[in-house]
């Protein structure tokens, strides 16, 4: 009989099926989202010191979205940010941007990507702009070092600083615009390949508030009449809560996300709301926020219990929980 080669069979095929499904997770994780971070892991080591960077940070976001990135200092953004735009490499974990898997690309692939699939600003102004040239000139290097045709370049950089409203700034050199009008030309510059992302980290933070509004204008018109797709790094609230999806960072993991829409109030007049959303990662992980746990004295182990809508947290009380539980029952 044939009856034992058929149980083994499907015993050496489940392992290989497995490992399949493990895969295809994998690659359907994200599929259809510009920028997928899958359990990205980034360490630093040096001089016996190990920092843990990122730690298996989840992070999906949709061509044509605009998201603000907030988070404590040292919590992980210019690191992921450095990462997306080709500068640095994960430990581990995937990232994909634009259907390119960034952990897979030769040098040569990575210097094309970011030449033309990334556009990046810098928080420091004097890093964005090559000094020497006019706003129009910074503006059109980077078309011609990605071989475009002379007449295009022109028209292209015209075009960029007209829409980032810097157009009388073309033929001035950084030192004779202000640091908005840096920031702007810097983003025109960044956006002169035509990205698929803009990256920005703290493009705003040497700024005063009132150019640090007109400098995330601009990045909200790139965002909204070029299409490319947004990630800006910011610790300003004001611009945070200008845009519709922020995602908080903490210690290396994407933690929180507020989402705003418009809705009409009881008098009928529009008003923005904020939902905060704490995130849930794919094996069921979620951080919960330090003023609760403090608040509620959780540490090392809580009490949870699937509610008819709901999960409750309760921190351990030595199980005066779960007779409470037992009584309400
Ligand atoms: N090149 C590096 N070498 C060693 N540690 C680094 C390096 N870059 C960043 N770090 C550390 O990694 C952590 C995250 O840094 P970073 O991504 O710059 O945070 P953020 O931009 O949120 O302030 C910090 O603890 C920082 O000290
Ligand atoms: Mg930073």
């Amino acid at each position: 009989m044939t009856a034992p080669s058929h149980r083994e069979a499907p015993a050496a095929g489940g392992l290989a099926a497995l490992g399949a499904d493990a895969q295809r997770a994998r690659m359907s994780y994200g599929e259809g989202a510009l920028v997928v971070c899958d359990q990205v892991v980034r360490i630093y080591s040096g001089e016996g010191i190990e920092v843990q960077a990122l730690q298996g940070l989840d992070l999906l976001v949709d061509a044509g979205e605009l998201v603000a990135i907030v988070g404590a200092s040292g919590s992980g953004k210019s690191t992921l940010i450095n990462i997306l735009a080709g500068l640095d490499t994960p430990t581990a974990g995937r990232v994909r941007v634009a259907g390119q898997d960034l952990g897979a690309l030769s040098a040569k692939e990575r210097l094309v990507y970011r030449r033309r699939q990334v556009g990046f600003v810098w928080q420091q102004t004097s890093r964005n702009l090559l000094p020497y040239l006019s706003a129009k000139q910074n503006v059109v290097a980077p078309m011609w070092l990605a071989g475009s045709r002379r007449r295009l370049r022109e028209q292209r950089a015209t075009e960029l600083l007209e829409v980032l409203g810097v157009a009388h700034c073309a033929s001035r050199v950084p030192s004779r615009m202000s640091g908005g009008e840096q920031q702007r030309a810097a983003i025109a510059t960044a956006l002169a390949n035509d990205p698929k992302v803009l990256l920005a980290d703290e493009p705003t933070g040497e700024l005063d508030s009132h150019t640090a509004q007109e400098v995330f204008t601009a990045l909200q018109t790139a965002n909204a009449e070029l299409g490319v797709t947004v990630l800006v790094v910011t610790h300003d609230p004001a611009v945070s809560h200008q845009v519709r999806r922020t995602v908080a960072i903490r210690d290396g993991r994407t933690s929180s996300e507020t989402l705003r829409h418009d809705a009409p109030d009881e008098l009928g007049n529009t008003v923005r709301q904020a939902v905060e959303y704490a995130v849930l990662d794919r094996v069921g992980r979620v951080q919960l926020p330090r003023e609760m746990t403090e608040r509620h004295q959780m540490r090392n182990r809580v009490v949870l219990r699937s509610l008819d809508d709901h999960i409750g947290v309760w921190p351990d009380r030595g199980g005066e929980e779960e007779r409470r539980g037992e009584e309400e029952r």
